[in-house]
């Protein structure tokens, strides 16, 4: 069992990553739990339209099985956080770590939704994670973050393996990927179009790798790199038989 950690500035893409990487780790038969790190505004729930009735939160505050929480979502297990507007005031994360991979030893990965920047909640999922993944947009202010983002990894001891470019547009304006790469310092796993299909398949609440695999290619390359195999082109055209939109 591995935790996989998504951490990056806000709004840059950590939980549409992470819904997607978790999805395409399920497709190649990894078991797989995705777990919302991201407590204060979380919003793994409301991507699945699930109204949970145990979450983090109860075993956090409450102390409650881990277990109880899994709420299975297409090919993985989601642990939604409260969508209540309190109980998350006093949340220490600092045995999060240990506890999911003693409750969940027989699972291959736990992808974990981080919350935004470098406050406390974000640097908790750090300290959660053994592997980490930045995603940043291509703009300066999201790449400052990244940069800051891999030092606080490895500050906490966790293994920084790389990053997605999230909503690339492939202008003159924006950063280039290779620079990004210089920038921070680490491999970029994946590049993700910026793409109004994003907004429908959030509308559907259905993950990208499940409404449009044309558009989901990236999300198998970036799971390959964690698994850590070679990722061959067009594999995710055999894993995926459903129609598209
Ligand atoms: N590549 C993309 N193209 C278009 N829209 C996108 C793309 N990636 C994400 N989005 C949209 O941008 C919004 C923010 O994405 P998301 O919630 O994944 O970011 P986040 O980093 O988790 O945000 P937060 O910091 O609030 O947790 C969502 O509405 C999502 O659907
Ligand atoms: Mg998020």
């Amino acid at each position: 069992m591995k935790t996989i950690g998504l951490v990056g500035k806000g709004g840059s893409g950590k939980t549409t990553t992470s819904i997607n990487l978790a999805c395409a780790l399920g497709l190649m038969n990894k078991k797989v739990t995705l777990v919302d790190l991201h407590m204060t505004t979380s919003h793994l729930a409301v991507e699945f339209g699930v109204i949970p009735q145990t979450t983090i939160n109860d075993h956090v505050v409450s102390g409650e099985r881990l277990e109880d929480a899994l709420h299975p979502q297409f090919n993985m297990f989601v642990i939604p956080s409260s969508l209540n507007m309190f109980g998350h005031e006093h949340v220490d994360l600092s045995k999060i770590k240990g506890n999911v991979k003693s409750a969940f030893g027989d699972f291959d990965f736990a992808v974990l939704d981080a919350a935004p920047g470098l406050g406390k909640e974000a640097l908790g999922a750090l300290g959660a994670s053994d592997e980490v993944i930045i995603v940043t947009n291509p703009t300066m202010a999201s790449v400052a973050d990244a940069i800051k983002l891999k030092h606080a990894a490895e500050k906490a001891g966790s293994n920084p393996i790389g990053l997605v470019v999230n909503r690339h547009v492939n202008k003159w304006f924006e950063i280039s990927p290779d620079q990004i790469s210089s920038l921070v310092e680490l491999p970029v796993l994946a590049t993700i179009r910026n793409d109004e299909d994003f907004l429908k398949s959030q509308a559907a609440r259905t993950p990208m790798v499940f409404y449009n695999r044309h558009k989901s290619e990236e999300f198998f390359k970036l799971a390959a790199a964690v698994i850590g195999t070679d990722y061959r082109k067009g594999l995710f055209q055999s894993l995926l038989p459903h129609h598209d939109h």
